[in-house]
């Protein structure tokens, strides 16, 4: 099976056709797949027709599987199995949810630029998000290239940051958006973690800021000097030369690498239009302090 790639940076985000990911995948077709991920880190596969399991099987060329957060919460019952994060604005009766829904409220956290799961001991590696149905305006995801924002820093700012590790908290992305509602076992299953700063990346030996809404603090630095450093060098990685907007069409399947990406979700009528998304993710291989030491 030969895949087409039509890149649409040189190095950062590409349309991969000639593949129907709902039917058997060759090991031809898989390492083209990997390889052009470890190169464009968000890949774009259109007019796909997925149902769970054929979604999940693709996820897993790239990786173990990691389980939704959904399962560590006390209210939400999953529309979706354990392994496919619903990131939809529907409830568990398939109607559009309403304006105080607590899960509105903690989707609104995909709003900041974030990475998935650096709030996890071991953080996502890729995660494949699937558009079944779109809102007809707004709606888009962004992606910022965390590679190419740390190859355009000064050589001396790059050696400053490679020591540093920060803390990661989902909880504290939430608090940003003014949301502290979490119950004790919420809190105790999602404890800080601790995550290197820049990544170097296996397979291309690319070097990578490693950024999150959920960079809580930097290690051996007063908190406001680290938020300070986490704000400049996410308005840094964020800068529009560095950064992918996709607009969705129905059928679209796009994966990113987490480890050296950003992304966000674009403002639409969360009320008017049903926004069907979901999620598989795949988890590292370790958490990125260790795979650093290793
Ligand atoms: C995600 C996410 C943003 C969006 O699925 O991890 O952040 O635009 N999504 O739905
Ligand atoms: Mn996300």
């Amino acid at each position: 099976m030969a895949i087409s790639i039509f890149p649409i940076n040189a190095d950062f985000a590409a349309e991969v056709g000639d593949i129907d990911l709902s039917q058997g995948i060759d090991e031809v077709a898989a390492q083209a797949m990997r390889d052009a991920f470890w190169r464009y880190a968000v890949l774009i596969f259109p007019a796909q027709s997925l149902n769970e399991s054929d979604h999940l099987r693709f996820a897993e060329l790239f990786g173990p599987l990691e389980t939704t957060i959904g399962s560590f919460r006390d209210d939400v019952k999953l529309r979706t199995g354990d392994k496919i994060a619903d990131v939809s604005n529907l409830d568990t009766n398939n109607q559009i949810w309403d304006a105080s829904s607590r899960q509105r409220m903690f989707q609104l956290g995909n709003r900041l630029w974030h990475t998935d799961s650096s709030f996890r001991h071991t953080p996502a590696r890729a995660s494949a998000l699937y558009a079944r149905s779109i809102a007809q305006i707004g709606g888009h995801t962004q992606f910022a290239d965390l590679r190419a924002a740390f190859d355009a820093l000064p050589a001396a700012r790059q050696q400053t940051l490679r020591p540093l590790i920060a803390t990661h908290s989902i909880f504290h992305s939430r608090a940003k958006l003014g949301f502290h509602e979490f119950s004790e076992s919420e809190r105790a299953a999602l404890p800080e973690v601790k995550q290197v700063l820049v990544r170097k990346l296996p397979e291309s030996g690319r070097e990578s800021l490693y950024l999150a809404s959920h960079v809580s603090g930097i290690e051996g630095m007063p908190s406001e000097e680290a938020d300070a450093v986490i704000a400049e060098l996410t308005a840094h990685a964020v800068q529009r030369q560095f950064v992918y907007t996709h607009r969705w069409r129905a059928g679209d399947l796009v994966i990113w690498d987490n480890r050296c990406t950003m992304h966000r979700g674009t403002e639409f009528e969360d009320l008017r239009w049903r926004r069907d998304f979901q999620r598989a993710t795949v988890a590292d291989t370790a958490n990125s302090v260790e795979l650093m030491q290793a």
